[in-house]
């Protein structure tokens, strides 16, 4: 296959007027993700020589997603998505090949969708090709128009469609590549006749139909990957399918799941074979979680959080910026937070970290075989020493010694003949 020179577009500048948000449709994350995000990662390896984001509304927050190697041209009036391709095109001038233009706002898609798109495109010297979907319920989008040779001729978009084009159920994806030359002109030509007022990029394909120029469309097989999002409920939707591919990746790779309809992973955690997540978690994005480990169920393990192979956590339990050494058990209604807890250690039920003073957070250190008796306060910051003992309900506000036991509020140390020593030890 001849590769041909590639630039790829990605249209990111919209009002985002439907998500009703100050913060930017692009932004919004999908299982911890910013859209954006997901759309930046396909374009890695396509062998573009130019990536090109046109940015508009809120552009300083959404440039901060971008990295150096992507070009970014701000569209100061929104005005459509051809009038936002044609600005992109200002860093195009030299530039012969294909053009490749992603949609910010669909998230879903997949490398091999594009690389089958471009493929298709490529191998049959195509002028426009178009990636579609058949939809039962093609609300919303632009409806693919085709001829009496089955030939695509043009897009009718759903406010501007007539009651037969709405009943059309083959739909725009929005992703599409072009010949640079043919693109450009057709470009020239799109004007805002339509309910919107706006330069649609759709009106360039029955431009170029009418010049005589070659369109084809591959169409989508797994159709959840046309799904833009627009609202909140395309957001809600576009989190469940993003979900079940992570839950379904995790199985593959040897995680049991054991309601993954309840089990909410973000894009980045890392989890290793044989652990078992129970109903009703929440891992965050950054979590890493070893071997053989059981999780939940209701645990909600937060950003920064590391756990190693064999421990146990869970019901009832949040857990943040920590780290938790292998064959812990912290098995009861419990708050960890910037605490590092050695190995084979036995949190009770009930405990709490307090590392928050009011002003700053505070770190907690347990060591290895330590034994956190249920319903301790760890009042950070505050280290329990090797195979330390805190008698239940204590309050632990000093340090305590390796293979020492204290108890009560606030806690002090047991000594041989069960007595409290009355002077604490200072941290
Ligand atoms: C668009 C398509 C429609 C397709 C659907 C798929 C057009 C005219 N219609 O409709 O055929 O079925 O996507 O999801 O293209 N944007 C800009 N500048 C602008 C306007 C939009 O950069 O002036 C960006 C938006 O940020 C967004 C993308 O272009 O990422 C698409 O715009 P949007 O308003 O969401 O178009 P749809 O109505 O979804
Ligand atoms: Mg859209």
């Amino acid at each position: 296959m001849l590769k041909s020179n590639l630039a790829v577009i990605i249209l990111a500048a919209g009002k985002s007027t439907r998500m009703k948000s100050a913060v930017p449709k692009v932004l919004h994350p999908i299982c911890g993700r910013p859209m954006l995000d997901y759309v930046l990662d396909l374009v890695k390896g396509l062998g573009a020589s130019k990536i090109i984001t046109v940015l508009g509304h809120q552009h300083k927050e959404v440039a901060q997603l971008i990295s150096p190697g992507i070009k970014v041209v701000i569209q100061k009036q929104l005005l459509g998505t051809a009038d936002a391709v044609k600005q992109a095109s200002r860093l195009l001038k030299n530039f012969r090949g294909t053009v490749l233009v992603l949609y910010a706002d669909n998230p879903l898609l997949k490398k091999e969708t594009i690389n089958n798109l471009l493929k298709h495109h490529r191998e049959n010297n195509l002028d426009a090709t178009l990636l579609t979907s058949v939809l039962d319920n093609p609300t919303g989008y632009g409806r693919i128009l085709r001829d009496k040779y089955y030939s695509i001729c043009g897009i009718a978009e759903e406010k501007d469609a007539d009651g037969f084009q709405k009943d059309i159920k083959e739909i725009n994806t929005g992703i599409a590549c072009f010949d640079s030359a043919k693109l450009f002109n057709a470009l020239k030509y799109v004007r805002p006749n339509n309910r919107k007022n706006e330069y649609y990029l759709t009106d360039t394909i029955g431009i170029v139909y009418k010049n005589g120029g070659l369109i084809e469309g591959v169409t989508l097989k797994d159709v959840s990957e046309a799904h833009g999002i627009n609202s909140r409920i395309d957001l809600a939707r576009a989190n469940k399918i993003m979900q079940q591919r992570i839950n379904e990746e995790f199985m593959s790779k040897g995680v049991t799941i054991v309601d993954p309809g309840s089990t909410f992973i973000g894009a980045g955690a890392k989890i290793g074979t044989d652990t078992t997540i129970y109903p009703f978690t929440v891992i965050e994005n950054n979590v890493k979680i070893g071997k053989r480990c059981l999780i939940g169920p209701f645990a909600h393990l937060r950003e920064s959080t590391v756990i190693k192979d064999g421990v146990l956590v869970g019901n009832f339990l949040e857990i943040v910026r920590s780290r938790i050494n292998p064959k812990t058990i912290i098995k009861h209604f419990c708050y960890i937070g910037d605490a590092h807890i050695g190995s084979r250690v036995n949190i009770g039920a009930g405990t709490v970290v307090a590392n928050f003073d009011g002003r700053k957070k505070h770190p907690t250190i347990i060591g290895n075989g330590a034994f956190i008796g249920s319903d301790t306060v760890l009042v950070a910051p505050v280290e329990v020493g090797k195979y330390a003992i805190t008698g239940a309900g204590s309050a632990v506000i000093n340090n305590v010694a390796a293979r020492s036991t204290v108890v009560g509020v606030p806690a002090r140390k047991l000594l041989k003949n069960n007595r409290i020593s009355l002077a604490s030890k200072s941290k």
